[in-house]
């Protein structure tokens, strides 16, 4: 694939080298292009060393323009990716102008192209950005992030460039076909759906997840190229294709499942709504309604999600918080007590959560938090999967990726 690289002058401009030799690692050929502003961030030199070809950044350079014009360029490029993409670039990609090489380019070729932008949160929630950002995706521009966090200038919120590698994989994934989903070539271990605790033969506990929301998740996954095993409660649900499906009952069964299963594993989510307490002792033959009052005998079930956590070798765990009040206090209780990665937590009821086609929810993680306003759980679904892949990648890098070549330069 032949990736243009625009290169502005944002501070994430520091990233630029470990972005060219992701997009190298997946066997793109890069060309650079470079702002003026870009190289108040980042040497032309190091991108020179890591891209292998000479920089472009000035539109009147006579000998670059005789060996490749600014239209042979626009035409060789499959993708144009703008990283990191600051205000003004899109500022200027929006009013059409062409004062510049990357501009220009961007108004002569036919390829998509892709912006990841960065920049002061501020800056990002400003209108003109905004507006700017809405139009772009309007003409069909791929927007890529930005990711939340803490900023170089040392505030807090919505503006970071996303990761290296979260950037370079959806840049493949955007050429369909040709390229690799967020989570090619990991291997995602997702529960769903309720358990089944029994009485007696006929009879169970059990609660009123319908797996809509797990099944979604592992679909999602699926979509971004990740091996998926979907250990799956009793629901009626389609199995997602592409996934392995392993049908439990009981919490046991699926704690044994999802124990089996997630050797490798690079990402757990932990979607299932496990029953916390099950019957001491399940009664051989049908309980018969001789007495005014029963009481049932219940004991602990085994906590998977915490068992995967405390793993040696854990995976990037992701736990799910199902509350009916003091939402976001009991999920972050959750993560912190549980040692997870991330949690999403949502609140569930007779009219939200369970058993629906929609839904919303809170993601919490060390030190940050996302909401998620209601929307389809497969829309939800791709969303969570995206934000836990850029947390994934943020958090374990691309070391932990199998079937990587590194390319091992002298820095
Ligand atoms: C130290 C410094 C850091 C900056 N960081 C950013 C940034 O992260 N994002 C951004 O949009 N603009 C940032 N700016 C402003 C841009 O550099 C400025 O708008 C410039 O005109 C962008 O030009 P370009 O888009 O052609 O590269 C920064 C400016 C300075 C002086």
């Amino acid at each position: 694939m032949n990736i243009v690289l625009g290169i502005t002058g944002g501070i994430a401009a520091y990233k630029a080298p470990d972005l060219v030799r992701r997009l190298r690692e997946r066997g793109a050929e890069v060309q650079i292009v470079m702002t003026n502003s870009a190289e108040e961030f980042v040497t032309s030199t190091a991108l020179q060393a890591v891209s292998g070809k000479p920089i472009r950044s000035n539109l009147w350079d006579k000998e670059a323009e005789a060996a490749m014009s600014h239209i042979e360029l626009a035409r060789w490029a499959d993708v144009v990716l703008i990283a990191p993409a600051t205000a003004e670039v899109m500022a200027r990609i929006v009013s059409g102008g062409a004062p510049d090489l990357l501009t220009t380019i961007c108004l002569a070729t036919e390829a998509p192209i892709a912006l990841a932008p960065a920049m002061n949160r501020v800056m990002w929630s400003n209108l003109a950005t905004q507006a700017n950002r809405e139009v772009l995706e309007h003409r069909g521009i791929h927007i890529i992030g930005p990711g939340i966090g803490s900023q170089a200038c040392g505030e807090e919120g919505a503006g970071r460039m996303l990761e290296p590698d979260l950037i370079a994989a959806t840049v493949f994934n955007l050429t369909g076909g040709k390229g690799q989903g967020l989570l090619e070539g990991k291997k995602v271990v997702v529960t769903a759906g309720p358990t089944r605790e029994p009485i007696d033969p006929v009879r169970y506990i059990t609660n009123r997840s319908s797996g809509k929301m797990g099944y979604a998740i592992a679909g999602a996954a699926v979509a971004q190229g990740a091996d998926v095993v979907l250990v799956s409660g009793p629901v009626n649900l389609r199995e997602p294709p592409g996934t392995e499906v392993v049908n439990v009952e009981s919490a046991e069964e699926m704690y044994a499942a999802t124990h089996a299963a997630i050797e490798d594993a690079d990402i757990f989510i932990a979607a299932a709504a496990v029953a916390d307490y099950r019957p001491v002792a399940v009664v051989k033959q049908k309980i018969k309604k001789n007495d005014e009052a029963m009481s049932l005998e219940l004991t602990r079930c085994p906590d998977i999600l915490a068992s995967i956590a405390a793993l040696d070798v854990a995976p990037f765990t992701v736990g799910f918080a199902a509350e009916t009040e003091n939402v976001v206090e009991y999920a972050r209780g959750k993560l912190e007590k549980k040692n997870l990665d991330m949690i999403i937590a949502n609140r569930v009821g007779r009219d939200c959560g369970f058993d629906r086609d929609d839904n919303s929810a809170i993601v919490l993680w060390d030190g940050g938090e996302r909401e998620f306003p209601t929307s389809s759980k497969v829309e939800l679904a791709r969303n969570l999967i995206e934000l836990a892949a850029e947390h994934f990648y943020a958090e374990r890098g691309s070391e932990t990726q199998p079937g990587l070549t590194v390319i091992t330069n002298n820095d």
